[in-house]
């Protein structure tokens, strides 16, 4: 799948068949994630794994609700650090990028993700520094879920001329 495509037929999958993601492929992921430009060049992100049912259960019944989510084979847990940083205050648009990348890795690969929210929702970065021992000065911005898809959706076409202006404020018009 070339990057254009994978671009456009990317969408948030949340039911997953209960089978585990080869380590490769979690490795490649990370690694697509970790290609992502940064201010600097810093790179100021970490990455927990989690893997384990139960871990992964518990969060999600505190982060979703009920109903939307089937099981997950594993989930990323992305993370700024911002004693990495070189130019401070940067670090949520570089591990937003990290993000996508792992969410376009992913789908490239065959699997199916979903970026659930944590920064900035204070009680979500709480539970997990305390359940998986991040660091009090780590933020977990996104709990990135993914296993085999079993579900698919369609491309769609988000294309808005009226958001795109030319020139001048107002101004659309952007031939096809
Ligand atoms: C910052 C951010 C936070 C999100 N948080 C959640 C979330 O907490 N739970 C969830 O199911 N999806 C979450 N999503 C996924 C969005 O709902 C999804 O991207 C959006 O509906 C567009 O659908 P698509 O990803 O299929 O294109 C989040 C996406 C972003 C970028």
């Amino acid at each position: 799948m070339d990057a254009l495509e994978a671009i456009f037929t990317r969408r948030s999958l949340r039911a997953w068949e209960e089978r585990p993601i080869p380590e490769a492929l979690l490795r490649e992921v990370l690694a697509a994630a970790m290609s992502a430009p940064s201010a600097g060049d810093a790179r100021p992100w970490h990455f927990v794994l989690v893997e384990d049912r139960a871990r992964l259960e518990g969060f999600i019944r505190k982060f979703v609700s009920n109903g939307e989510f089937g099981r997950p084979a594993a989930a990323a847990v992305v993370c700024g650090d911002p004693t990495l940083e070189k130019f401070p205050g940067f670090w949520p648009q570089d591990c937003s990028a990290a993000t996508e990348n792992l969410l376009l890795a992913a789908h490239a690969l065959g699997l199916g993700a979903v970026w659930v929210a944590v920064h900035p929702i204070a009680e979500r970065e709480q539970a997990l520094r305390d359940a998986l021992g991040i660091p009090g000065h780590v933020i977990p911005l996104a709990f990135v879920s993914m296993g085999w898809p079993a579900e698919s959706k369609p491309r769609e076409d988000r294309y808005q001329e009226s958001r795109v202006h030319r020139e001048h404020w107002g101004q659309h018009a952007l031939a096809a």
